[in-house]
């Protein structure tokens, strides 16, 4: 299957094949997936392009906006230009420049955090059918523009300091908004859905969502086997969590940090190495009459046979699949990683 790349820290694109495997091999029968921890949404659209009914979820709002414009949004829905329009500055409109304010050097360039303020103010326009892609289209070239495509430092200087040069990352982080809407709007018209499928979107703590479905996928954040780092899922990607809170920004920049983090969305439900296991246990429970699937690394804490105990605590019957070596998106460095995939029946 042909699939959008997503530039996720964490993303399963690549173990997408192996997973459907692993089930078929198993004879799991479902038609309905909740994808709990749903990120960028692939997991979430590779099974309805298998026919399966689909609930998304994850705790921040960027990313489900991520997932409707590829589940939700139909083909053609979304035009170049509707994407050139939103660079623009609308005659009448008032323009705040929270960005341009308050980053400026941080993560992008002057002119750029001058086009993020009138793009995301530019959203707040449009009809609802063209939010999510157009959103779509401001984070992907968000991303593609940042060093390591996160926001956890502040190192524009990464990507200023490269000398002009035809290469690699340099080439792709100069590339224009224009450029970038014009690439992105091509690519989300050749993967969103003709006829969409049977999708909802929730924005919640996964202890939190309420809703069930045949099969669990569970894909919580990782931690590292040694103790260190705390890297969370909001530190990667806070900037643009606040871009979904555009106005509220100001009021929840930690100056204290060098990042200038935007505290909006902040939750450390199952981003705690020490609460973890408990709260898997209670996601377990509370979904205890659905098939689980859990996601999970071999290199990481708590072990595949903690993972396999928690699972057996609420589920007879217990598949370990080993789905081979796959040094997921943005983190090639550990060779011996293997993704695993425990499924409880
Ligand atoms: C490993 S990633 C999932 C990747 C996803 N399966 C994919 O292929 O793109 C973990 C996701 O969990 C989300 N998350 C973190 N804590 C959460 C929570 N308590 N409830 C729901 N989602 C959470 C993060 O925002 C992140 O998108």
């Amino acid at each position: 299957m042909n699939l959008p790349v997503t530039r996720y820290y964490g993303s399963k694109r690549r173990l997408l094949d192996k997973i459907w495997e692993a089930l078929a091999v198993h004879q799991i029968e479902f038609n309905s997936v909740l994808d709990l921890f749903g990120g960028t949404g692939i997991v979430s659209y590779y099974m309805a392009h298998k026919g399966k009914d689909i609930i998304y979820n994850d705790i921040l709002s960027f990313n489900c906006e991520i997932a409707k414009a590829l589940l939700c949004s139909s083909r053609g829905s979304f035009t170049e230009a509707d994407a050139l329009a939103l660079l623009q500055r609308v005659d009448g409109r008032e323009y705040q420049n929270i960005i341009a304010q308050n980053f400026n050097q941080v993560y992008y360039t002057p002119d750029e955090d001058e086009i993020i303020d009138i793009v995301v103010q530019n959203i707040h326009y449009l009809e609802n059918e063209k939010k999510a892609s157009a959103y779509y289209i401001l984070f992907q070239s968000c991303m593609i523009k940042r060093p390591f495509n996160l926001f956890h430092r502040k190192n524009l200087n990464l990507r200023t300091n490269f000398v002009k040069a035809n290469f690699g990352n340099k080439v792709t982080w100069e590339q224009t908004f224009k450029d970038l809407f014009l690439k992105f709007t091509k690519e989300l018209n050749e993967f969103q859905f003709e006829a969409l499928p049977n999708v909802e979107i929730t924005n919640t703590s996964a202890l939190k969502c309420d809703r069930h479905a045949d099969l669990v996928y569970i894909d919580t954040p990782y931690f590292p086997k040694q103790d260190g780092g705390g890297i969370t899922y909001h530190n990667r990607y806070h900037f643009l969590e606040g871009l979904m809170n555009y106005a509220e920004i100001p009021d929840y920049i930690d100056r204290q940090k060098v990042n200038l983090e935007i505290g909006v969305g902040k939750c450390s439900e199952f981003e705690k190495r020490s609460n973890y296991i408990n709260e898997l246990d209670e996601l377990i429970h509370k979904h205890q009459d659905s098939i689980i699937a859990l996601s999970y690394t071999t290199e990481g804490y708590p072990s595949i046979q903690e993972l396999e105990e928690v699972v057996h605590r609420h589920k007879q019957t217990i598949h370990v699949c080993y789905l081979g070596k796959h040094g997921f998106a943005l983190n090639r460095n550990n060779a011996e990683r293997q993704e695993v995939l425990i499924i409880g029946l």
